[in-house]
């Protein structure tokens, strides 16, 4: 498939994880990317690979919750690869597990990364893709915007991206631009708050699968193909939406429906 043909295409937090996975996917469709990390290395190492291939890419680097960050490096990406058609909003921060741990600097903290940049870098590439009536925003959200599984701060600023998504989506439609959002489940990746979790038990990952329909945690891929779908002109025709993506787990309880039906015809 070669549905990034010419595109130019930003990823906050590619330098890992689902980021990464997104670079590497809308490059080898054709995008021009913009890998954005607060690290450097792994920031120019996707950029190198995606080189690589044949691909352009810039490496840019910046912790996207400082004061004019989206301004910023919104700039800088559209100085190397030309304007914008894409921007996906991926980095994140997850602190406290519990609303009982939790302070309010790391709640703001929490706030600021997951969901105050975001809306940072949504404020900078709205006016110019208005300007050209066409863009699309992807935003990634988290079963955690939709459901208590921990984390209370960050589960509450990716419930804030579902309704920054939906009020892009009515109030830019119109002008040609489309806003939508995934939301994951367990992804294996090494985000530090899986880190964390891994050190504590390094079977989590195993342990979490069985409360997943599909009988496995996800990876960065997975949710990568959703990315590289809803930012495609071939959904056109989505836009406000929240696809989940979590091997079933929101959809049910195979557990409670087991108490249900023992016994039962
Ligand atoms: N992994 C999961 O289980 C899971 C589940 C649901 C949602 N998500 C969401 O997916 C997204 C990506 O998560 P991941 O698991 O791939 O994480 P990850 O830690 O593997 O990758 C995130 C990248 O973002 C970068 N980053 C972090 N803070 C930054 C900042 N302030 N400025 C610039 N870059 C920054 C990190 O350096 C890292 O390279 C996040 O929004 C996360 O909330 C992940």
């Amino acid at each position: 498939m070669n549905r990034y043909a010419g595109r130019t295409v930003l990823i906050t937090g590619s330098g890992r994880g689902i980021g990464r996975a997104t670079a590497l996917r809308l490059a080898k469709e054709g995008a021009a990317v913009a890998v954005l990390d607060i690290d450097s290395e792994p920031a120019h190492d996707v950029a190198r690979k995606i080189a690589d291939m044949g691909r352009t890419a810039v490496a840019l680097v910046g912790d996207i919750a400082e004061d004019g960050a989206g301004e910023r490096l919104v700039g800088e990406a559209e100085k190397a690869l030309g304007p914008l058609d894409v921007l996906v909003n991926n980095a994140a921060m997850a602190g406290r597990g519990t609303l009982e741990a939790t302070e309010p600097d790391g709640w703001d903290a929490e706030f600021a990364v997951t969901l105050r940049a975001a809306y940072n870098f949504c404020r900078a590439v709205l006016p110019g893709m208005a300007e050209r009536g066409r863009g699309a925003i992807v935003s990634v959200a988290s079963v955690n915007a939709l459901s208590a599984l921990a984390n209370p701060a960050y589960s509450a600023a990716k419930a804030g991206l579902l309704a920054l998504t939906r009020q892009i989506a009515v109030e830019y439609g119109p002008r040609g631009i489309r806003a939508n959002a995934v939301s994951p489940g367990t992804i294996h990746t090494d985000h530090p708050s899986w880190q964390a979790r891994l050190a504590r038990d390094p079977d989590v990952f195993e342990k979490l699968a069985r409360w997943y329909p599909v009988g496995r945690v996800g990876q960065p891929d997975d949710i990568a193909a959703a990315i590289a779908y809803l930012a495609a002109d071939e959904a056109g025709f989505v836009n406000g939406t929240n696809l989940v993506v979590d091997g079933g787990l929101l959809a049910g309880s195979a557990q409670m429906i087991e108490v249900l039906t023992t016994g039962a015809d």
